[in-house]
């Protein structure tokens, strides 16, 4: 009993400050119905603590670039679990951070300080698959692969892809309302994803694990999760509608001498693929040499790249593997025997061990730059022929300012998902540094502002661009942000300073 006056107590004060760090007393409570092997804490304990070190892998992100100071990471079992322990912390002011597979690139998956780090990756069963609607309804710690995996003998696939298929989870990809590779042709987790179960910030769940096609009973809360980054609620169950398996897919890459000309082979490859056209993927030459040098996939011949300035990965999936084909190699034939050829080369895979091979040179950019140097990433959306025009600036800006070196920024590329309008401009450095932030920001904000574009196109806001957030949203569209927050989070407790600052 006294021990409750002294929690509500400290509640009370903690209003006036941040939150409540999470102490003994709360890991005592967690053991009362979590096993030994999902809690891991650094506090002195009679059940046992753990080395600081073994928390490193949930307090660090995956850029190496966010580091919080979590004392304590939990991983409920169940939807009950999570109520349980969201429903003690919203009492005693502890501030949570959702965690899927953290591979995300903003910093969302990491506490800005030592809040609770609630990890998703023991809710991790698939509830049910239905193999003739394509309804999957599963935990939301279920990683991607693995989905893709399950489904896949029921010649149905997961309609979102992405290099970190490995690791990221299905609660993840939704909660950051994830695009990737398969956006153009299956649309964003905005329609694919057909219901939720989410854990409030008091802890009551929301059941709207619905597998209805269509439902048009009033407002759709379920949208608001969908890249809320963990603001609003915590994302235990999802029902999401899988598409049937493409009867054949095939893919080429093809080398441009401009980039001048990725938009008239974009519309090219649209009027002549039509409705096979699945991607159509942007590398420029910088990101597709370090993809090649740090072994992500094959590369062209030397020969084939020699004087390419960008590259273009185009895939289709149909219906027919001759008609397909044939679709596919007419249009190579046309590109290259042109007067004025788009292309310079192109290499068609001809099984799928060269399928996925090309398709490592594209996704494998990400990974090639991480072992590069450390990255300052901006996702962003803009007209599509500016992606080159904000490269080329942001060197140049960067030149100016005499950070381009071996010392300083090694690299400053783009590649990204043409079909989406979505350009991601990477720029490569030895290490971070506060120089170079202040060089690219606002700097790279103000030029996509200048063009209505959108500083974040899929990565989210995290804690990375919260000071940027005006850049994309008018003050009508955060005030209203700021109320939802409230209404759904009175105490500000989920994933504090992420989204909104
Ligand atoms: P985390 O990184 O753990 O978390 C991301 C955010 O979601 C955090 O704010 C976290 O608090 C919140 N969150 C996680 N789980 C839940 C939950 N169950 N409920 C509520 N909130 C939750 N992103 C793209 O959009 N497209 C790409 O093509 C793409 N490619 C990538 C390639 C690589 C190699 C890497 C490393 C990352 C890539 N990403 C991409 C970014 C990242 O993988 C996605 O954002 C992914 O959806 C994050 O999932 P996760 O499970 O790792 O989430
Ligand atoms: C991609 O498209 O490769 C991902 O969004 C990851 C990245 O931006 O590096
Ligand atoms: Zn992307």
């Amino acid at each position: 009993m006294s021990f409750l006056f002294r929690r509500q107590h400290l509640a009370f004060i903690s209003r006036c400050r941040p939150f409540s760090s999470v102490g003994r007393a709360d890991v005592d409570y967690f053991r009362t119905f979590l096993p030994t092997h999902a809690i891991l804490t650094t506090l002195p304990n009679d059940s046992g603590s753990v080395a600081p070190a073994e928390l490193d892998v949930y307090n660090r992100d995956w850029m190496g670039k966010y580091t919080g100071r979590a004392t304590t990471v939990v991983k409920p079992r169940s939807t009950e679990e999570v109520s349980k322990i969201v429903r003690w912390c919203n009492e005693y002011d502890i501030a949570i951070v959702p965690q899927g597979g953290n591979t995300g690139l903003v910093g969302g998956s990491i506490p800005v300080n030592d809040e609770l780090i609630l990890s998703l990756a023991n809710m991790n069963k698939v509830r049910s698959f239905d193999p003739v609607s394509g309804i999957l309804i599963t935990d939301a710690g279920c990683i991607l692969q693995e989905l893709t995996d399950y489904i896949a003998p029921h010649n149905h696939i997961m309609p979102i892809d992405l290099g970190a298929k490995g690791s990221c989870q299905i609660g993840g990809n939704v909660a950051t309302n994830a695009g990737g590779l398969r956006l153009l042709r299956y649309g964003s987790l905005h329609g694919s994803v057909l219901g939720l179960e989410v854990v409030l910030a008091d802890g009551t769940v929301l059941d709207q694990l619905t597998a209805l096609r269509k439902d048009n009973t009033g407002y759709d809360i379920k949208q608001l999760f969908i890249g809320a980054e963990g603001t609003l609620g915590i994302v235990t169950g999802v029902s999401i509608l899988t598409p049937a398996a493409p009867q054949a897919s095939n893919n080429v890459v093809l080398a441009l001498p401009h980039f001048d000309n990725v938009l008239p082979l974009y519309r090219k490859v649209k009027r002549s693929l039509s409705e096979i056209l699945s991607a159509f993927e942007f590398i420029d030459r910088t990101a597709y040499d370090l993809a090649v040098k740090h072994g992500q996939g094959r590369g062209l011949s030397d020969e084939d790249v020699a004087g390419a300035q960008c590259f273009v990965l185009v895939e289709t999936s149909g219906g027919r593997r001759e008609h397909d084909e044939e679709k596919l190699n007419d249009l190579l034939a046309e590109l290259l025997d042109a007067e004025n050829p788009l292309i310079l080369s192109g290499v068609l895979s001809q099984n799928p061990a060269q399928f996925s091979s090309l398709w490592a040179l594209r996704e494998g950019v990400t990974e090639a730059i991480s072992k590069e140097g450390k990255a300052y990433k901006y996702d962003i959306s803009i007209p599509l022929d500016k992606f080159k025009v904000v490269v080329d600036a942001t060197r140049e800006h960067l030149a100016e300012r005499n950070l381009i070196g071996e010392h300083a920024v090694k690299h400053v590329m783009g590649y990204g998902h043409v079909g989406d309008g979505n350009l991601h401009l990477n720029i490569c450095a030895a290490e971070y540094t506060q120089e170079i932030q202040d060089a690219l920001e606002p700097f790279v904000y103000e030029l996509v502002a200048s063009y209505r574009g959108s500083i974040s196109a899929e990565h989210g806001i995290g804690a990375a661009k919260t000071h940027a957030l005006h850049y994309s949203k008018d003050e009508v569209s955060i005030e209203l942000m700021r109320k939802l927050k409230a209404l759904f989070d009175p105490r500000g407790i989920l994933n504090p300073k992420k989204i909104l600052e």
